[in-house]
């Protein structure tokens, strides 16, 4: 590491909101008058370094000023008072499908972008393999983008941006869209870039990610920056301050089965019975599983997991090993299961549900990465890992 690599100085940027609907050039200009319109800050004297070869996340709610952030250090919007500094080559990766060529392929898109990106023709047919081989969408290489879907995309972007090899990388949340496979693989190339001392600036959600892969995080609210620092800090600060906030927002929920029952919400209760999303370590949390079901239906199984963002599997149980039987399920209700001592280390985890007859071969409901809920280090603190197993250390033995 040799300093710092990107420089934000006092930076506010200002954005106009027009309140006449359909205010057009045309209509400004024949009318012969200034349009009206309110002042807006989207980014107010905001100042921070980030340094060469981290790994740097942007966290805030929406309408932080986030996105515009990224977009300042990208050269792409301008501030209107303070300025960026950037040293090295930057590739961004920063709204869906921005910087293609809807008519084009997407083996034309790679070379149109790499170019803009700074790589000759040469470098480019020497990547395109790399390229179409990391993107994953083989098959679709030679269609036009238009009928690209979102992860096709960003599979696509993602993959010309690291060959490009940028000194410094932007990414805004879309990689969200990505299937966790690929997620993990994206994972794999931000730690890859951080050992060849390459620069990562991550906008995400997905709070443990964050705090497992940034060295430092700047907190948005508002337009200002509340906080900047070690990740862990700034993550931990975010999730206390934002706990209630954050209940719901796992994007679209994958749900099957035949109906019988269906599982029509999910609780996250905490400690003391109050609908939650953070948790910490050693505490209890109790999940509820509310059911309706329109019919009798007999000795029904109801099941959950836990599992990272990644997808893996952490935790399963349900009620027949739990040695709960239901005779006969007859409308609405919830069942409960009490975890007394949450051993999950600090990180982000989703909740997936379901309900099944007693073989557990027939699904009536199976509802996958229904909630979502953050772990925070507590009472037991464990160095690293996604479980926590409240081990202890004997005493040095000296000698023999
Ligand atoms: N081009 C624009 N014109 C007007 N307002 C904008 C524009 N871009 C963003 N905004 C507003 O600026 C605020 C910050 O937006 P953004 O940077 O996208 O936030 P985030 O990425 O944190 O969700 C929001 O209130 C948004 O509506
Ligand atoms: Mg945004």
């Amino acid at each position: 590491m040799s300093g710092t690599v990107i420089t934000v100085d006092q930076v506010s940027k200002r954005f106009k909101l027009y309140s006449e609907r359909n205010q057009s050039l045309k209509a400004t200009v024949v009318r012969g008058k200034r349009s009206t319109y309110k002042e807006f800050w989207a980014l107010k004297d905001v100042s921070f370094e980030i340094p060469e070869g981290s790994t740097f996340g942007l966290i805030g709610e929406n309408g932080s000023g986030k996105s515009t952030l990224l977009k300042c250090i990208a050269k792409i919007l301008t501030p209107d008072t303070g300025k960026v500094t950037t040293r090295g080559r930057l590739a961004a990766l920063l709204e869906l499908g921005s910087g293609f060529h809807q008519e084009l392929s997407g083996r034309d898109n790679i070379y149109l972008n790499g170019s803009i990106l700074g790589l000759t023709r040469k470098e480019l047919d020497r990547q395109l393999d790399s390229i179409i081989a990391f993107s994953g969408i083989e098959e679709f290489i030679d269609q036009p983008v238009k009928n690209y879907s979102s992860g096709m995309y960003v599979r696509l972007g993602f993959s010309i941006a690291i060959h490009v090899e940028p000194d410094i990388l932007l990414v805004d949340e879309i990689l969200a869209v990505g299937d966790t496979a690929f997620q993990r693989r994206c994972m794999e190339k931000f730690a890859e870039f951080r050992a060849s001392g390459r620069t990562v600036v991550l906008v995400s959600h997905a709070m443990g990610t964050l705090r497992d892969m940034c060295d430092n995080a700047a907190w948005l609210q508002h337009g200002e920056l509340i906080g900047v620092g070690p990740a862990s800090t700034i993550v931990d600060d975010y999730m206390i301050e934002t706990a209630e906030d954050r209940i719901e927002s796992t994007s679209e929920i994958q749900q099957s089965g035949s109906g019988q029952v269906l599982i029509t919400d999910v609780e996250l209760l905490d400690d003391r019975g109050a609908v939650s999303s953070l948790f910490r370590t050693g505490e209890s949390q109790r999940i509820r599983l509310h059911y309706n079901c329109t019919k009798p239906v007999h000795t029904p199984v109801f099941g959950l997991a836990v599992q990272t963002l990644e997808g893996v599997r952490l935790w399963a149980h349900h009620t027949r090993d739990g040695g709960i039987d239901i005779p006969v399920l007859d409308g609405e209700g919830y069942i409960d299961v009490v975890v007394d001592k949450l051993m999950l280390q600090a990180g982000t985890f989703d909740v997936s549900v379901s309900v099944t007859d007693w073989a557990r071969q027939h699904i009536y409901h199976v509802m996958h990465d229904v909630k979502r809920f953050d772990v925070q280090a507590g009472s037991i603190r464990e160095s690293d890992g996604l479980v926590a197993q409240n081990a202890r250390w004997d005493p040095l033995h000296r000698g023999a």
